[in-house]
């Protein structure tokens, strides 16, 4: 009888996974991801690029190709403790404390969201443990762009814990592989690197808890065969949308394939997952594209304008931050006059920045005073409400600075709330900029720093901007709130968005500027709840063409928060002309202006405005690298193709450095008839090009020599259809 029930169980549960061999093509506009499960049901990636005109052919791409036996490298999902001895996706201490984890297809769902979006979900199961996992795979079909990420279910009857729980596993198969990465440091932001990847693994991580991008971003763009250029090649551009610590691994495998999987770092998290709880993790979004790194950027802004951002598809608004001009040290009196410059500058907002609140340890440097959100009785007497309305007497909107996850240790706050600090018990402080990081990983915090936003909005319900910042990185990550440490780093980044989630919930549309001492904290998970971030406190106009550069193969040019400062000792047009590739704003003394300056920067908002719809909204396409031109040149071209506006910047300061050949512009419509005209010029100065009409033919082919010379450090061209 015994037999009998073993034989059954055993037919049972083959018949549970016996599949048929098949595969699973996923389409974008132009290219296809294709799984396949062979007839032992374990489940292979085995084909992503361009997609066929038939969708019956898919099936006969596993038979081409030289996989390895079992289809182990190659693994859509690659487990641990089995049969695979390479890196894995997940790995999995079972609640007996068996370390082994297989995954069989189970089954596939699809739904369409919408005309453009549509996801497929690939539920996967062990057959022996009671754990199981489903492959998001969210598709935006125009856009070329995917998002994917997975569940995983512990359906035991005891805790799990998971040992490594990837995104994504992605595998891509071609001779060679580039890896173009970004490194930095505090005003140091996206320096990039190039090589070609040898075999074993390359890791781009992070271990710091909080603004965990400040050494490396979570991107990567990976050319496939050769070192894709501009508008050449194939190339992969991805980025982990998760905030906190992060681990992507590039694996050149035995067979001279790419093994890539992307995922939170499992760095001193071991994460616990209770019976019957389902572990969600971030998504990493990833497009391919066959003409370069060009059209993989454009693809990528296109989708955050859509589906990420905060209000991608609406405009901006343009700023005058007072950080730079009065740094801690203002009162209502000197804010009035920066309000009243405000308007004469012809910007939309004001900004007040930090040093605005605390009382019992006012915050007049950086040493003490955050956590403390109430305002400073001796700076503004009459509270943030003075400056809402002194604002709208001046007919422009008010924001303001905070850092509400961040505590000085001369505080009221840490002295109330000690177990509300991350740092260990039995050891000393130890920080940057003299602040701790308050521990998100507790509801209660979550309540408070949630709290310390909507009392500002309650109070002041026409406030119309924050800039949210964070300037610490986790030192002596312990939370007094966690049962088990391991789980600290993870759930960090999961309150940040329960708070962050809160908000938005309330606060919809509010822009707000993501800030971390600079670019410390820019992903697209963060992006979700901001309409803009802050690329870096380095404001030197060159070095800001380099940054704002790079960061556009990843994120559109309305996102980036661009301001004019005194920093460098390049001449005020030079230094608008350059943030004007982006969101601009002003850090400076208005009043100190000599009036050719203000007359300057007065038509240069309004020019701004003018071309905003092309540079928020319109496409953008590099035309001359800074790193390897003179001139460096790009442009943005509105959809109609009938405005676009030309950034030129001179870059080098050798001898006769210039612009001595025309730059050939991009995203025209060669059949129409452009007028290209000059504008930004400084008062009193003639245009340097030959304005005129051109066909978009003849700028495309030929091109426009801007005139770039170290007397005409920058130059702005406008080119508008003739109608
Ligand atoms: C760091 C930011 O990057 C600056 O712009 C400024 O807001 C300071 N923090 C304020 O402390």
């Amino acid at each position: 009888m015994k037999k009998i029930i073993r034989l059954v169980a055993a037919l049972l549960l083959f018949a549970s996974f016996a599949v048929h061999a098949q595969t699973i093509p996923i389409e974008t506009k132009n290219n296809a991801l294709v799984l396949h499960v062979n007839s032992d049901g374990y489940l292979s990636m085995v084909y992503f690029g361009k997609k066929l005109a038939d969708k019956n052919e898919y099936q006969h791409i596993p038979a081409t190709q030289n996989l390895d036996e079992g289809n182990l490298y190659s693994s859509a999902y690659t487990t641990a403790g089995t049969r695979n001895v390479l890196e894995p996706a997940i790995a999995v201490t079972h609640a007996d404390g068996n370390k082994s984890l297989e995954l069989k297809y189970v089954d596939q769902s699809f739904s369409k969201l919408s005309d453009d979006v549509s996801q497929t979900n690939i539920h996967l199961k062990d057959p022996v443990y009671a754990v199981e996992v489903t492959l998001h795979y969210k598709v935006y079909a125009a856009e070329d762009v995917i998002e994917q990420w997975s569940e995983i279910s512990n359906l035991e009857k005891k805790e799990i814990t998971l040992n490594k729980y990837a995104s994504a596993n992605l595998y891509l198969q071609a001779k060679n592989f580039y890896l173009k990465q970004y490194h930095g440091e505090w005003a140091k932001e996206m320096r990039p690197e190039e090589e070609k990847l040898t075999h074993g693994i390359k890791t781009l991580d992070s271990k710091l808890g909080s603004r965990a991008d400040l050494l490396q971003p979570p991107s990567f763009i990976v050319s496939i065969d050769k070192p894709a250029s501009e508008d050449d090649g194939e190339v992969l551009i991805g980025n982990l949308e998760w905030s906190g610590n992060y681990r992507i691994d590039l694996e050149v495998d035995p067979n001279d394939n790419l093994r890539l999987i992307a995922g939170i770092n499992n760095y001193a998290s071991d994460y616990k997952l209770a019976a019957g709880a389902i572990f969600e993790t971030p998504k990493l979004v990833y497009t391919l594209s066959h003409q370069g790194k060009g059209e993989a950027s454009r693809n990528l802004q296109e989708w955050a304008r859509k589906y990420q951002l905060v209000d991608g598809e609406g405009p901006r608004l343009t700023l005058l931050n007072n950080w730079e001009s009065t740094f801690f040290s203002f009162d209502e009196q000197k804010l009035s006059e920066i309000l009243k410059d405000t308007k004469k500058l012809g910007v939309d907002l004001f900004l007040l920045d930090d040093g605005w609140f605390a009382n019992k340890y006012p915050r007049n440097d950086d040493h003490a005073g955050l956590g403390d959100w109430q305002v400073n009785k001796a700076k503004l007497p009459d509270g943030v409400g003075f400056l809402v309305k002194e604002a709208e007497n001046n007919s422009v909107k008010f924001g303001i600075w905070v850092e509400p996850e961040m505590v000085n240790p001369k505080s009221e706050l840490y002295e109330n709330h000690p177990d509300w600090v991350v740092k260990q018990p039995k050891r000393g402080d130890y920080m940057m900029r003299n602040q701790l990081v308050l521990d998100l990983s507790n509801p209660k915090v979550q309540d408070f720093v949630f709290g310390v936003i909507d009392e500002l909005f309650t109070k002041n319900p026409n406030l119309a901007y924050i800039k949210w910042d964070c300037n610490s990185v986790i030192y002596n990550a312990y939370s007094a709130y966690e049962k088990d440490q391991s789980n600290f780093y993870v759930d960090y980044v999961k309150g940040l968005y329960k708070v962050m989630d809160r908000m938005r919930q309330k606060y919809p549309k509010v822009p707000m500027m993501l800030c971390s001492g600079g670019g410390g904290r820019v992903d697209y998970a963060a992006l979700h709840y901001f309409t803009e971030y802050w690329p870096s406190d380095n404001t030197e106009p060159r070095e800001r063409i380099f940054i704002q550069w790079e960061y556009s193969y990843l994120y559109p040019a309305l996102a980036s928060s661009n301001h004019v400062t005194n920093w460098g000792k390049e001449p005020l047009k030079y230094r608008v002309d350059v943030a004007m590739m982006g969101k601009l704003g002003f850090d400076i003394v208005v009043g100190k202006l000599s009036p050719d300056d203000l007359l300057f920067s007065q038509q240069a908002v309004k020019n701004y405005k003018d071309f905003s719809e092309a540079i928020w909204h319109g496409k953008q396409y590099r035309l001359q690298s800074p790193w390897d031109n003179d001139v460096a040149a790009i442009v943005y071209v509105d959809s109609l193709k009938s405005r676009a506006i030309v950034f030129n910047y001179l870059v080098s300061q050798r001898f006769d450095a210039g612009s001595h050949a025309p730059v050939k512009l991009k995203g025209l419509d060669p059949a129409k008839q452009y007028i290209v005209k000059e504008i930004n010029l400084y008062p009193g100065t003639k245009s340097g090009i030959k304005e005129g009409t051109y066909s978009g033919d003849f700028l495309m082919t030929v091109g426009i020599n801007p005139e770039v010379h170290d007397d005409r450090a920058s130059v702005v061209l406008s080119v508008e259809e003739r109608k």
